[in-house]
């Protein structure tokens, strides 16, 4: 899902830094799938995955580096007991908004279709929550049948689109989930 800044997309959550450690169980086909808040140390992991994910609109070290620095920025990543690096999300938050932003959700290719996408989005709902968020939104390129079904499986609904909104030319629908 990402995208060009300022406006690019890819996916996210809400607790500040100084929130504990969010190690949280979730439900998940993938046993002990963990999500916790992103550290340093992960950087090369999350740049691997970057490089082997998307073509175009890649985070960089740089961008990264501030997401995980950032009060208005969290990074999602989701382990298990034995694979400490199943996938990650970057959410993204605005100042006086209510509105969070999934900015970047990728799972690394080995363990897909075994809900490592769904506890990271599920993840990200309970960080915008905590957050005082009333909805989560996304941009996914009018193709991702993938991710649009999970989107679609979670309970996002398409508010729009963007033309041509990625580096590549694609255009991109919008999608929002309201938070309880
Ligand atoms: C999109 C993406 C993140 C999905 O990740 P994932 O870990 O495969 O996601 P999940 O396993 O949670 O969900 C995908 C599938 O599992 C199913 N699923 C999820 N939780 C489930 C559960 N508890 N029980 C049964 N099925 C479940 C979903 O319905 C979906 O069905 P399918 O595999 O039969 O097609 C992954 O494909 C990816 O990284 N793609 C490349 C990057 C990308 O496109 N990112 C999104 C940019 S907008």
């Amino acid at each position: 899902m990402s995208s060009s800044p300022p406006t690019a997309n890819k996916v996210l959550s809400s607790l500040t830094r100084r929130d504990p450690q969010p190690t949280a169980q979730v439900a998940s086909p993938y046993a002990g799938v963990r999500v916790r808040r992103g550290e340093s140390t992960d950087l090369d992991e999350l740049l691997k995955l970057e490089e082997r994910t998307f073509d175009s609109d890649r985070l960089s070290r740089a961008q990264y580096r501030r997401h995980l620095d950032s009060e208005s920025a969290q990074v999602l990543v989701a382990s298990a007991p034995h694979n400490h690096f199943l996938g990650a999300a970057v959410l993204l938050f605005r100042k006086r908004s209510a509105v969070a932003r999934v900015y970047s959700l990728a799972t690394q290719p080995q363990a897909r279709h075994q809900g490592v996408g769904t506890a990271l989005l599920q993840a990200a709902e309970r960080a915008a929550r905590r957050r005082g968020c009333r909805a989560l939104r996304l941009e996914v390129q009018v193709d991702n049948a993938q991710a649009i079904k999970l989107y679609e499986h979670l309970g996002f609904e398409r508010i729009g689109g963007h033309t041509r909104y990625y580096e590549n030319g694609a255009d991109a629908w919008r999608y929002e989930k309201l938070l309880a």
